[in-house]
C-alpha cells in the first residue's frame, strides 16, 4: 500500500495530466480528443471495479453521451428503476420496463449491475403503507424480493438489500430508523429481507447500503457507532449480510473529514468479514463560490482524501459514482446552489469531458498496490 505522501504526489501528477493547462490557469475541463482509458480500467488495474448510477432517463439521453457509460464504467446501478414504487407501483402488479431497460443495457454492453434496493423507507408506491401490517408485512415483503431478485437471478452483481436502515435519533432498537417496516416488522425486516434474498438469488451479493459516515461531526459518529453495532448483531446472528455498501455522498465544504476515522470505521466494517462497495459517491458543492475552477479542485481535493482513506482497505471491492457527468444529479434539486448554478459533483462535466474529480478516483486507484480481481 503506498504511503500517503505517494499517493499525495500520484494524484497531483494525474490530475494535471489530464485536466488542461492554459497560460497558467487550469481550464474547468477540456475535453479528451483520445479518451484514455476509463475509470473502470483504472480500477480494474487493482483488482476493482467502478462504476455509476443510471437510469430510464440516461437511456433516454442523447447516445453519444451514454457511449460514456461503458466507456468509463464496468458496473451500472439503477437510480430509481428497482425499486418498490418503479417495480411494484400498484399491489400484485408488477412492472420491469424500467429495471428490464437498465439490465439490458449493462448486459449489452457487458457491465454489470447493482440492484438497489429491496428495503427502504422511500420510494414506497402509495398503496403500501395503507395496507401493511404486522400480520402480512413478512409476506408483502417476501413476495415483493422473490419476485424482483428471482427475476434478475444470476444476473445480478449485487443487491442493496436494505438501504439507510440506521438512525439512532429515532431512538428504537438497535439504533434502527422508526420507519413502516420497523413498525410493522421490528428488526426481523433486516433479517427477512436479507434470507429472502439469499433465497431469490444466491448470487447477488447482499448489501445494507447507508449514507451519512463520513466526518467527524457528532450525528455522524453516532451513526457509525450505530451501524457497527447493528452488523456485530447481524453477524452475530447468521443474517446473510455479505456487505456494507458507504453511499459517500460527500460535501466539499465539510472541514471534518478525518482520514483516520474513517479507516478505523472502515477497518472495524472488514474486521467482521464483511465486504465493502462506495455505492453513490458524489460530492455537492453548493456551499462553494460560483467559480468552476475553485468548485473542480476543491471537489476533486475532498474526494480523493476521502478515497485515499478508505480505498486501501482489502475488503473495499470497488466505487460507483452517483450519476457519471453534471449534465444530472439529485443535489441540484436537493442542496440548489444560492447562485442557481448547476453543481458540478460528478467525475464528468456536462459536455461529457473529464474533470479533475475524474482524475481524483483514477488516482484513487491507481495510488494502491494491487489486489486479487474479485467478482463480488
Ligand atoms: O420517473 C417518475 C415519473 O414517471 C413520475 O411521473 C414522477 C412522479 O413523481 O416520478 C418520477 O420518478 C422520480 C424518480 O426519481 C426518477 O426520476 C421520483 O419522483 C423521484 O422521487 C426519484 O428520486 C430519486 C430518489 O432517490 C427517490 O427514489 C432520485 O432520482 C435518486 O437520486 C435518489 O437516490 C437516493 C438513493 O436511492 C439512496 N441514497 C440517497 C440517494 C439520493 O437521495
Amino acid at each position: 500500500m503506498l504511503n500517503c505522501s505517494r499517493r499525495k504526489l500520484l494524484r497531483a501528477a494525474t490530475s494535471l495530466a489530464a485536466v488542461g493547462v492554459c497560460g497558467g490557469v487550469a481550464t474547468a475541463s477540456v475535453g479528451m480528443s483520445q479518451p484514455a482509458p476509463g475509470l473502470a480500467a483504472h480500477a480494474a488495474a487493482r483488482g476493482m471495479f467502478y462504476g455509476c448510477a443510471i437510469d430510464h432517463d440516461t437511456l433516454a439521453g442523447p447516445p453519444a453521451a451514454l457511449a460514456h457509460v461503458p466507456a468509463e464504467c464496468s458496473m451500472v446501478v439503477g437510480e430509481y428503476s428497482f425499486k418498490w414504487d418503479s417495480t411494484q407501483p400498484a399491489r400484485n402488479d408488477f412492472s420491469f420496463t424500467r429495471a428490464d431497460a437498465v439490465m439490458d443495457f449493462a448486459e449489452r454492453n457487458r457491465l454489470r449491475v447493482r440492484g438497489h434496493n429491496l428495503l427502504w423507507h422511500e420510494a414506497v408506491p402509495a398503496w403500501l403503507p395503507k395496507i401493511l401490517t404486522s400480520a402480512n408485512g413478512e409476506a408483502l415483503l417476501t413476495q415483493h424480493i422473490e419476485a424482483v431478485a428471482g427475476r434478475y437471478r444470476g444476473r445480478m452483481a449485487h443487491w442493496d438489500v436494505v438501504n439507510e436502515v440506521v438512525q439512532p435519533d429515532d431512538m428504537q432498537p438497535l439504533n434502527l430508523r422508526d420507519t413502516l417496516w420497523t413498525r410493522a416488522l421490528g428488526a426481523r425486516c433486516l433479517d427477512i429481507a436479507f434470507e429472502a434474498c439469499a433465497r431469490a438469488d444466491p448470487t447477488a451479493l447482499r448489501v445494507l447500503n447507508e449514507f451519512g459516515t463520513d466526518y467527524a461531526i457528532p450525528w455522524q459518529e453516532r451513526k457509525r457507532a450505530a451501524l457497527l453495532t447493528l452488523l456485530a448483531d447481524l453477524v452475530a446472528r447468521r443474517v446473510p449480510i455479505q456487505a456494507v455498501g458507504l453511499q459517500a455522498h460527500l460535501d466539499a465544504a465539510e472541514v471534518t473529514l478525518d482520514q483516520a476515522v474513517l479507516a478505523k470505521f472502515v477497518a472495524d466494517i472488514a474486521s467482521m468479514g464483511l465486504k465493502i462497495v462506495v455505492t453513490e459517491l458524489d460530492v455537492r458543492d453548493d456551499r462553494l463560490p460560483a467559480d468552476p475552477v475553485a468548485r473542480d479542485i476543491a471537489v476533486a481535493d475532498h474526494a480523493g482524501a476521502w478515497l485515499d482513506a478508505v480505498l486501501p482497505n482489502p475488503a473495499v471491492l470497488g466505487v460507483l459514482t452517483w450519476g457519471l457527468s453534471d449534465k444530472r444529479s439529485w443535489l441540484d434539486a436537493k442542496f440548489p446552489r444560492p447562485d442557481g448554478l448547476p453543481q458540478r459533483p460528478l467525475p464528468l462535466d456536462d459536455k461529457m469531458s473529464r474533470k479533475r474529480l475524474w482524475s481524483s478516483i483514477a488516482a484513487g486507484f491507481d495510488g494502491l498496490t494491487p489486489r486479487l480481481a474479485n467478482r463480488l
